[in-house]
């Protein structure tokens, strides 16, 4: 059995679609969701069970225990958890954590990298930044996370176009259509 941590805190419909997914993969299970933020759509999907069967445990923690403490890191090394799967997470992973698990954490993120990337690209700005720039093409990103935001290596990319007419809300949709497709496909084939 190989096992995923989803960290998430944001409405949680890629951790959702993942979930979905994976329901029909008996060699992949998720552990647990972990959230910074109590107030995450994701923790009442995860709670439902991301209506695809088991309820699933959700871990609440703050920046202290993140950031100052090893205690995330060795439950995920208790748990032995095979893949850390970003879905929507917007902090930054510890150096420690990533070092305790390299090429073991992905991440989503809502363009083509390495455009639009970086702190303070997450959400709404990355396609509000997109509009700005008049960019004619958006899409997603599945990349290694490393200590640097966003600058891991690049697993896949998907593309869409953006129309000049297009608002950022248009753009957003595009590219939530693309990750609901491909991220829980991806995640799957990094643990075939
Ligand atoms: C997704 O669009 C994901 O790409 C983005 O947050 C959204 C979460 O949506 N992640 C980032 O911007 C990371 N820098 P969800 O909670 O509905 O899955």
């Amino acid at each position: 059995m190989k096992r995923i941590a989803l960290f998430a805190s944001g409405s949680g419909s890629n951790a959702e679609k993942i979930a979905a997914y994976l329901a029909n993969q008996s060699e992949i299970t998720i552990s647990f969701v972990l959230s910074n933020n109590p107030k995450a759509g994701v923790i009442d999907r995860a709670r439902r069970g991301f209506n695809a069967g088991q309820h699933v445990p959700v871990i609440l923690f703050d920046r202290k225990t993140f950031y100052e403490t090893e205690r995330i890191t060795q439950l995920l090394r208790d748990q032995e958890i095979d893949l850390i799967v970003l879905a929507g997470f917007m902090w930054l992973m510890p150096a420690g954590l990533v070092q305790a698990f390299p090429n073991k954490i992905v991440n989503i993120h809502p363009a083509l990298l390495p455009k639009f990337g970086g702190k303070g690209m997450y959400g709404h700005f990355v396609h509000e930044a997109v509009v700005a720039a008049g960019e004619t093409e958006s899409g997603i990103t599945i990349h290694y996370v490393n200590e640097h935001y966003d600058e891991g290596q690049i697993i896949f990319q998907a593309s869409c176009a953006v129309a000049p007419t297009d608002s950022p809300e248009d753009v957003a949709r595009n590219v939530q259509v693309l990750e609901h497709e491909h991220y829980p496909r991806v995640v799957a084939e990094l643990l075939a």
